[in-house]
């Protein structure tokens, strides 16, 4: 092995990043839970602030705890920076209001998580930026069409949930380019060990790493990463908040001062600084902590969710299975592409009873659990119309592939066949309509009740389902 050759993904997971403790050695770097850093003298006190010092001053501005975190993260997705923040909402915040200002124009995919939709619809159009959104993320010709000259940046999800409609970032990229603006992409879904959207030319890279980069389904976060490769110097009219001289910079812009890192300097320094979406160093501690197993989850994720998007597309009770990884899916071969280690864990079906066929099937699970997250080692189970997509209009829903009967999964990592069992019997709940108590469970399967309840008493220590009844 050359000194040049890269690490591999699992070994730079584990490693990357890392400040040794100078102090006392520990293995596992300290977490630094501090507000703030002491200053030597009078003079530090005053460099530090210069920035003419490196060293920390106080959490907000920066943690090492923090920054080792952000450091793996650029690492692995290949980036030249990040900035960890409190929460993948924050993520997008800051990457968006590194870049745009009161008159400018975002295109963004139609196919976003719903959260930010709502950053960009009610909270970014209220400060005067205006939001356009491509119907079907395939169609270049309809992204060019919504550019505008005020346009700032193109924004869309490597993996979309719950439709699994797969960004070309490629080709996206490349028509953001030629407009002169970067293309966002928000890769929570695919993480760096299934796809490195800045590799095939994104600009910046979002993530919540709520989900899978934690995994363990404790510990809200987020982070922005910088490629490092636009250049922000190219238009300076198209930027006026990168190029107008700055007191802190000693009269230089940033794009003098910092070139092609100038948007990610300026997020950290006067968005994120400002707008104070920092983690608590405790919560840094615990994405590292999943990071350091993520590729090992995604790829056992990947392969449980195939496995169970496989048996869904027999079972006569559902019309579709929106998985990527089929081959009878629509984007099949963008995932092919972009994700050949797999095409992630979160994807939908479509049960053809409707929202009542819907409720049996969630009511009568018992080893996924019911709820609003994803990238968990826990399998997750939800009903979008009802929740997550209630919001929108029964039209806007059918326009995005929402159907009443659609239920969105987060495969975990248990045993697959556990967890087809525990679908099996869910969907038998819809045939057994006689033997089939009021929220759809069925009373005919005695023996897997004992073995479920059986398996949550010792887990949990709560008594058995059968006892309860
Ligand atoms: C794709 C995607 N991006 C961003 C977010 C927001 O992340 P957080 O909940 O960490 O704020 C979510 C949350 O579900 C998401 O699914």
């Amino acid at each position: 092995m050359t000194s040049e050759e890269p690490f591999g993904f699992a070994t730079e997971q584990i490693h990357g990043g890392v400040v040794p403790d100078a102090a006392f050695g520990a293995r596992v770097p300290p977490i630094h839970m501090s507000s703030g850093f002491l200053f030597d003298d009078f003079d530090q006190a005053r460099d530090r602030f210069a920035g003419t010092e490196d060293g920390y001053t106080y959490t907000r501005l920066g943690n090492p705890t923090n920054a080792d975190v952000e450091r793996r993260i650029a690492l692995l997705e290949h980036g030249t920076e990040a900035i960890l923040v409190s929460s993948g909402q924050a993520a997008a915040a800051v990457a968006f209001l590194g870049l745009v200002q009161a008159g400018d124009h975002i295109v963004s995919a139609q196919s976003i998580y719903e959260g930010t939709k709502g950053l960009l619809l009610q909270n970014l159009r209220r400060l005067g930026v205006e939001v356009d959104f491509v119907e079907r993320s395939g169609d270049l010709a309809e992204w060019e069409a919504r550019i505008r000259p005020n346009t700032k940046l193109l924004f869309g999800e490597s993996i979309p949930n719950p439709k699994n409609d797969i960004l070309d970032v490629a080709a996206v990229a490349d028509l953001a380019h030629r407009h002169g603006v970067p293309l966002v992409v928000d890769n929570t879904l695919a993480t760096p060990y299934l796809l490195r959207p800045l590799e095939h030319g994104a600009d910046i890279v979002i993530h919540s790493a709520s989900k899978f980069l934690s995994g363990h389904g404790v510990a809200i976060g987020g982070a922005v990463v910088d490629g490092g490769h636009f250049d922000w110097r190219a238009e300076p009219e198209r930027w006026p908040h990168l190029h107008q001289p700055e007191r802190a910079l000693e009269g230089a812009s940033y794009a003098e001062r910092f070139g092609t890192g100038a948007a990610i300097v300026f997020a950290r320094d006067v968005v994120a600084a400002r707008l104070g979406p920092t983690p608590s160093p405790f919560n840094a501690f615990l994405i590292r902590q999943g990071i350091e197993t993520l590729s090992l989850r995604v790829e056992r994720h990947s392969r449980n969710a195939h496995a169970i998007a496989e048996w869904l597309a027999r079972r006569p009770e559902v019309t579709s299975v929106d998985y990527a990884g089929l081959a009878s899916n629509p984007y099949h071969a963008l995932a092919e592409r972009y994700l050949p280690r797999g095409a992630g864990s979160v994807f939908a079906f479509t049960l053809a009873g409707g929202e009542a066929a819907a409720r049996r099937v969630m009511d009568a699970v018992r080893l996924f659990s019911r709820m609003t997250h994803l990238g968990d080692v826990r399998s997750l189970i939800l009903h979008p119309a009802s929740t997550t997509h209630a919001q929108r209009t029964p039209d806007e829903r059918r326009a995005a592939g929402i159907d009443d009967g659609l239920i969105r999964l987060s495969v975990g990592l248990e045993d697959v066949a556990d967890l087809i069992r525990d679908l099996d019997h869910a969907f038998n709940a819809l045939s057994a309509t006689g033997t089939a108590d009021e929220s759809g469970a069925s009373l005919a399967d005695g023996a897997s009740d004992r073995a479920f309840a059986t398996l949550t008493h010792a887990v949990s220590g709560a008594r058995p389902i059968d006892e309860e009844i």
